[in-house]
């Protein structure tokens, strides 16, 4: 355990309600290989109490705090600036102390455009996002900027046809229209699947020489990536996103590279506990 001092900067993520989080394990493991002083605590924070959090985040001078589940779209109005990405979305992850400014970004729309590109290259593609909710905003805006053509489908279609418009999505439709829809990345940003071995897509409607990512990242194979696997499809599990998007966070506050096999490996380590 590296001793901390009045010099140590301090990191953390606020959420609601605690639960279990890999980002402190992933930003620590991060900090140690790459020798930076800085820590890391996960901060339950009711929605009644994010006035007085961001406040206490200015006060205390921390470095950079990540916005997770409820805050994501409440948060921006305690800010100073957000990114030109955080305004685009409606939605911030990351608040970084800049000066004396509290600076929103959202480092989702990099972390799922990144782990997609481990397998694919989205510019000229055929997207399909499934869901229209919060982690949709930031999916779909990240293809639609890396030049794909997008279709949102959803379970409630009104909800894609105001975000598709919102955000130059070229089409919507409904979950069960999947199979007559033509696609080379297909995304979930559902919620189906989360901890239950059900899949937002019928099988026969997975294609072969398709990528498809799955948001859910527990667990860590779903229903949807097994069938995916099945149908010859090359599966892209959840976590990628979630490294990368952190990854992207600690580059902002360090301006350092980072290291991000170390911060996969401590991912992995986390659910194991
Ligand atoms: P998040 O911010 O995590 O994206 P959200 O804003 O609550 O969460 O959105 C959840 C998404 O999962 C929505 O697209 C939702 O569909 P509706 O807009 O119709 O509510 C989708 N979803 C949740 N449960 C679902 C289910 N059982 N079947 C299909 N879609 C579901």
């Amino acid at each position: 355990m590296s001793v901390t001092t009045a010099q140590t900067e301090v990191c953390g993520i606020v959420l609601h309600p605690a639960g279990h989080t890999r980002s402190p394990a992933m930003h620590k493991a991060a900090y140690a290989a790459l020798g930076l002083d800085a820590t890391y605590h996960a901060f339950d924070v009711r929605p009644d109490s994010l006035a007085a959090a961001i406040a206490g985040v200015r006060a205390l001078g921390l470095r950079q705090i990540a916005v997770s589940i409820p805050h994501k779209e409440a948060v921006l109005k305690h800010l100073d600036h957000l990114d030109e990405t955080a305004e685009a979305i409606g939605a911030v992850n990351t608040v970084t102390r800049v000066g004396d400014d509290l600076v929103g970004s959202n480092t989702d729309y990099t972390g799922a455009l990144q782990a997609l590109r481990r397998l694919v290259e989205p510019s000229g593609t055929q997207a399909v996002v499934l869901g229209a909710g919060g982690a949709a905003r930031a999916v779909v805006r990240g293809l639609v900027d890396a030049g794909a053509q997008v279709c949102i489908l959803n379970r409630t279609q009104s909800r894609a046809d105001a975000l598709a418009s919102e955000l130059g999505a070229h089409d919507t439709g409904s979950l069960e229209v999947l199979g007559s829809r033509p696609y080379d990345i297909l995304v979930n940003t559902t919620s189906v699947g989360l901890g239950d071995d059900v899949s937002p897509v019928k099988p026969q409607d997975l294609r072969a020489d398709t990528v498809v990512m799955d948001a859910v990242y527990q667990p860590e194979t779903t229903r949807l990536l097994a069938d995916a696997a099945e149908a010859g499809a090359r599966p892209l599990g959840g976590k990628w996103m979630l490294v990368y998007q952190a990854a992207a966070q600690l580059e902002l506050w360090s301006g350092r590279t980072a290291p991000i096999d170390v911060m996969a490996q401590a991912f992995d380590r986390a659910g194991d506990v």
